[in-house]
């Protein structure tokens, strides 16, 4: 029988997701705040996760709109959402990145973090935010990724069945190719914990 990975993540994400906070401490406040202090106008957010960007957005947002594919995590985010008072309008969406239900070109911010160490299909998914991230938009991403140095990086290789059975993330994605892959240009990349960790600021390259 063929497995359906997006299944099989989706789930795994539904079964975690009420301890989910309490266990992913990977991504320090200072480097959500840094990010997303620097995001603007029409948001999306993709694998928005229990929404703990939330708290971390400008005020001046025009608006959020945050998808993610496990309805888990989606009701944590939903509560954040239905208890603070935000100043900008939030509509969170059950969507797939791999397949986003927007049109081309609709986005002037994207931002995603530690969200491609689970998307099934990494190139479908950079595509797909391609697609919907406006020629002039931006995306922003706070991404682990496999380290570059050769022994950390086969010990990922040997470890990541592991990880990704356990809570349904890769470990040894080799994410800067993915993103040339997809055509999205790289302005700027900061190594937050090695080469494993960086937060990345990328332009979807549409006015080659
Ligand atoms: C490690 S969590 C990160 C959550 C959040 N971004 C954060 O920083 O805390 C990854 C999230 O991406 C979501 N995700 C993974 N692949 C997805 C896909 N193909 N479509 C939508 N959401 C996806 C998972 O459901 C999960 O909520």
């Amino acid at each position: 029988m063929r497995v359906n990975t997006s299944e099989v993540i989706k789930r795994r994400y539904n079964r975690i997701s009420s301890i989910y906070e309490v266990m992913d401490k990977m991504i320090k406040d200072t480097w959500r705040l840094n990010l997303l202090s620097q995001v603007s106008g029409e948001v999306l957010e993709v694998g928005i996760g229990t929404g703990t960007n939330l708290l971390y957005y400008p005020k001046h947002i025009h608006s959020l709109t945050g998808v993610d594919f496990s309805s888990g995590m989606l009701n944590h985010a939903n509560e954040k959402v239905k208890r603070g008072n935000f100043p900008y309008p939030i509509e969170l969406i059950d969507a797939d990145i791999q397949n986003l239900p927007f049109p081309d070109n609709t986005f002037d911010s994207i931002v995603s973090t530690c969200v491609f160490c689970s998307v099934p299909d990494p190139i479908k998914g950079l595509k797909e935010i391609r697609r919907v991230c406006k020629p002039t938009g931006k995306i922003y991403m706070l991404e682990h990724m496999r380290s570059e140095n050769k022994i950390i990086g086969l010990t990922m290789n040997v470890l990541n069945p592991l990880t990704v059975r356990l809570w349904g993330a890769n470990i040894n994605r080799e994410t800067l190719r993915n993103i040339e892959t997809s055509e999205i240009r790289i302005d700027n990349s900061i190594s937050l914990m090695g080469s494993i960790f960086r937060q990345l600021i990328l332009s979807p390259n549409k006015n080659k």
